[in-house]
């Protein structure tokens, strides 16, 4: 599907997470339950980034983003989900690359202030410019800096997947979690 306007999930779905178990059939209107689908994806901590590129017109813009994940090896393929109503999504089709900036773990007001001025708040900050001509944010846990290699439907989001052109990252720090819902920390099993 090219345009923005999106559809729901298309099949049926058996969510399950500790002891609630909820089905979803979307297209037989059974039981949809956003809230339960949020709450069971909560689940699933992931680190917190923020995707970054340009408007046409040289603009640093980024959006907050826990759906990153890596795709491929060889290639070196990653991948982010985008929503289709996000106010920067003209600007990362228009770009056809952009980069990925994993936040730390002390780095909780960034993900706050690009999840709600995602168009303003590299102003805010100091921001360095990749090879690609990606924004940077400082001091992050690591950066992978891509061009756009596909797009895929993804229902109300669009599923982007970005060859990794260069990238860099701190073998020792610690990233910001997020977890049902909530900002959060790794913590090592002893
Ligand atoms: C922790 C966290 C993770 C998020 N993950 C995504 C994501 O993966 N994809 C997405 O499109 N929006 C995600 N968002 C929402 C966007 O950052 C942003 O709030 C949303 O696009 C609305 O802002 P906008 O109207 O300026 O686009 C996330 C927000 C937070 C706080």
């Amino acid at each position: 599907m090219s345009g923005r306007s999106g559809r729901a999930l298309a099949k049926s779905e058996a969510l399950i997470c500790g002891s609630i178990t909820v089905s979803m059939n979307v297209q037989e209107n059974i039981q949809f339950d956003q809230r339960a689908f949020r709450d069971a994806m909560g689940c699933f901590a992931s680190a917190v980034t923020v995707i970054s590129t340009t408007t046409e017109d040289g603009k640093a813009v980024g959006t907050t983003v826990n759906s990153f994940n890596s795709v491929s090896l060889d290639p070196p393929l990653v991948l982010f989900c985008l929503g289709r109503e996000a106010t920067n999504y003209d600007h990362f089709m228009a770009s056809g690359r952009f980069a990925v900036n994993i936040l730390r773990q002390d780095q909780d007001h960034i993900s706050n202030g690009f999840a709600s001025d995602g168009a303003n708040f590299f102003q805010t900050l100091e921001a360095e410019t990749s090879s690609l001509g990606n924004p940077l944010i400082p001091d992050t846990l690591a950066t992978f800096d891509c061009k756009i290699e596909a797009t895929h439907d993804g229902g109300d989001h669009i599923i982007l997947i970005g060859r990794v052109n260069e990238l860099r990252h701190d073998p020792d720090g610690d990233p910001l979690v997020y977890y049902r819902g909530r900002y959060s920390a790794v913590a090592a099993k002893s």
